[in-house]
């Protein structure tokens, strides 16, 4: 085959990998640090077109969140791949607190921008993740970091306006509740 042939059908390929993306992802998605345009390609196969990760990658939102059926997942993977750096009940270590209004990047107050913080990394030990957790570990992990926030309801940026007035910060006797998986049903995403 021809040089000009086999370039050809590999940029042919990646022009239809990325329509195929393009298609799902709406909105664009960049690194926290850079600004850099995240090539979402980079993810995981796994778990990369479930319900939720559609609907996020459509509208921002994370289905996920306050989304008792899904926030036991959510915890394990936060005490599996985050808690070694920003503590158990994400309080701060070796990275910030994330469960208090100050944020060193403010758009990780809505889920698009915790997604890229997460998905792409920030300096130093916060390496981007999109090599070891799913898109779909990503908003199952986001969640819980939600659900641990302690801080006031007006700098929740990610809850609906219902959820705002009904805002309990997190304690950990809420936890228990949240971790019972028996009568919590199977983990889905709800319409945002
Ligand atoms: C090896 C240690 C390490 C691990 C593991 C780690 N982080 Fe981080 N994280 C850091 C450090 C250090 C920073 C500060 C980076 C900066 O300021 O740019 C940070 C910053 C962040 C920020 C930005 C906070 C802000 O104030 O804007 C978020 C959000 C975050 N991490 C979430 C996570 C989540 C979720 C996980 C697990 C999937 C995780 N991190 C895993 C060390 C880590």
């Amino acid at each position: 085959m021809k040089r000009k042939t086999i370039v050809g059908i590999a940029l042919g390929a990646l022009l239809g990998v990325a329509g195929a993306l393009g298609a799902e992802a709406a909105l664009t998605f960049n690194n926290t640090v850079t600004g850099e345009v995240l090539d979402l390609s980079q993810g995981l196969p796994e778990g990369r077109d479930t319900p939720a990760v559609k609907q996020f990658l459509e509208s921002g939102r994370n289905p996920y969140n306050e989304n008792a059926s899904c926030l036991s997942a959510g915890s394990e993977i936060f005490l599996s791949a985050c808690s070694g750096c920003h503590g158990h009940v994400a309080e701060g270590k070796i990275g910030p607190g994330l469960n208090d209004d100050y944020w060193t990047y403010p758009k990780n107050t809505t889920d698009k921008g915790l997604f890229e913080t997460i998905f792409g990394g920030a300096q130093g030990q916060m390496g981007p993740q999109y090599g070891s957790l799913s898109l779909n570990d990503m908003l199952l992990v986001m969640a819980w970091v939600r659900h641990l926030y302690t801080g006031p309801a007006n700098g929740a940026e990610w809850l609906s306006e219902e959820q705002r007035r009904t805002f309990t910060p997190y304690s950990p006797a809420r936890v228990e509740t949240a971790r019972a998986p028996a009568n919590a049903g199977e983990c889905r995403p709800v319409p945002n």
